[in-house]
């Protein structure tokens, strides 16, 4: 795929989207940030740090207050509405088509919006459709909707891109073989993959079938989400980071986009904001030996399995 960087200005590296839907700027801000406070700030501060790529979710609860930072920020004057690629994603109960178009406009009512850049069916399992997210019977087992299938949602997004409401859309958390499928069968295609990956699970099958295809793989959680065993404690990272100056999150973020994916990485510490976009790239060796000699493998957010949310909690 080609992609566009100038010199070594990795982070405003873009890459082209498939259906003629623009370029997706590869290094993103995520907004899944438990506290309203701390989602508006640091949305505010992603945005002045240098972040032109915002991903949001109606699951997150906080497209509000998404919506309300990028609002101030534009208001300032000095970044534009069309400077920002923003992406937010349609939840599980909301997979029927007659669903799909009101769950679409009340995001971007919430995220105070006129047209999205790409919009994500968050999950492929569809939950019983209504106002409730996360539908449970008597025994706390989710409820799931059996009548529709991922295809019948897909053809409703699609709509959404011919009436010019979103410019792209995209699955998530999604394996290889349902990207395959939805792919063989779509008038659209997807123009972006996006799915948990770093190094302890890079995921290259797909990422093969992306590049193949035109799709972007959009890499989740690429700092490993501070999760145990910490991503940014791994030897190689840290030797990396020492050999080229930079912080262990920066050489995982350098990594992430010089293999060839679109990357989410949030924070609400404004030093931290700062430190991952400034990232620079790194030696193609560096690259190989993160590639090669990191041999852990692990997921740290089991919703691919379920549909239900939620990272793994795991011993410290
Ligand atoms: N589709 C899905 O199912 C799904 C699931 C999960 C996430 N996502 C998306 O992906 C985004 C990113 O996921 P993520 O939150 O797991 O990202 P991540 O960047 O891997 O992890 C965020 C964690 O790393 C810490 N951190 C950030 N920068 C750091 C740095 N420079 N040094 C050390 N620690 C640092 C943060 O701490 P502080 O905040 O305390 O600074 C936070 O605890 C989400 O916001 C969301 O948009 C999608």
């Amino acid at each position: 795929m080609e992609t566009t960087t100038e010199g070594d200005n990795l982070r405003y590296t873009k890459m082209p989207l498939n259906n003629g839907s623009g370029a997706i700027p590869a290094l993103g801000f995520g907004t899944l940030i438990p506290d309203p406070i701390d989602t508006i700030n640091a949305t505010k501060a992603a945005l002045e740090a240098g972040f032109r790529q915002l991903d949001s979710a109606e699951r997150y609860r906080n497209e509000k207050q998404v919506g309300e930072a990028m609002q101030e920020v534009f208001k300032e004057g000095k970044i534009k509405r069309e400077d920002v690629f923003i992406a937010t994603k349609l939840w599980n109960s909301n997979h029927r088509p007659e669903r799909v178009k009101t769950a679409f406009d009340a995001s971007l009512n919430r995220l105070q919006l006129d047209y999205l850049d790409l919009y994500l069916i968050h999950t492929p399992f569809a939950f019983r459709p209504g106002e409730e997210q996360d539908p449970r019977d008597e025994n706390g087992k989710v409820i799931y909707d059996d009548g529709i299938t991922l295809l019948d949602t897909w053809r409703a997004l699609e709509t959404l891109v011919d009436e010019g409401r979103c410019k792209a859309i995209g699955l998530s958390d999604v394996n290889v073989e349902k990207t395959k499928e939805i792919f063989e069968s779509a008038r659209i295609k997807p123009a972006v993959v996006h799915v948990e990956s770093h190094p302890y699970l890079p995921e290259w099958e797909l990422l093969e079938f992306c590049h193949q295809n035109g799709i972007v793989l959009q890499a989740f959680a690429a700092l490993g989400h501070s999760s145990e065993p910490r991503l940014l404690d791994d030897p190689v990272i840290t030797s990396i980071a020492k050999r080229v100056n930079k912080t262990p999150a920066q050489v995982a973020l350098a990594w992430a986009i010089q293999r060839g994916t679109a990357l989410l990485t949030t924070s609400k510490t404004p030093s931290r904001i700062k430190e991952n976009f400034d990232i620079s790239a790194l030696p193609e060796d560096a690259v190989q030996e993160i590639s090669k000699g990191i041999t852990t493998r692990l997921r740290f957010n089991a919703v691919v399995e379920t549909g239900v949310p939620g990272f793994i909690p795991r011993g410290k």
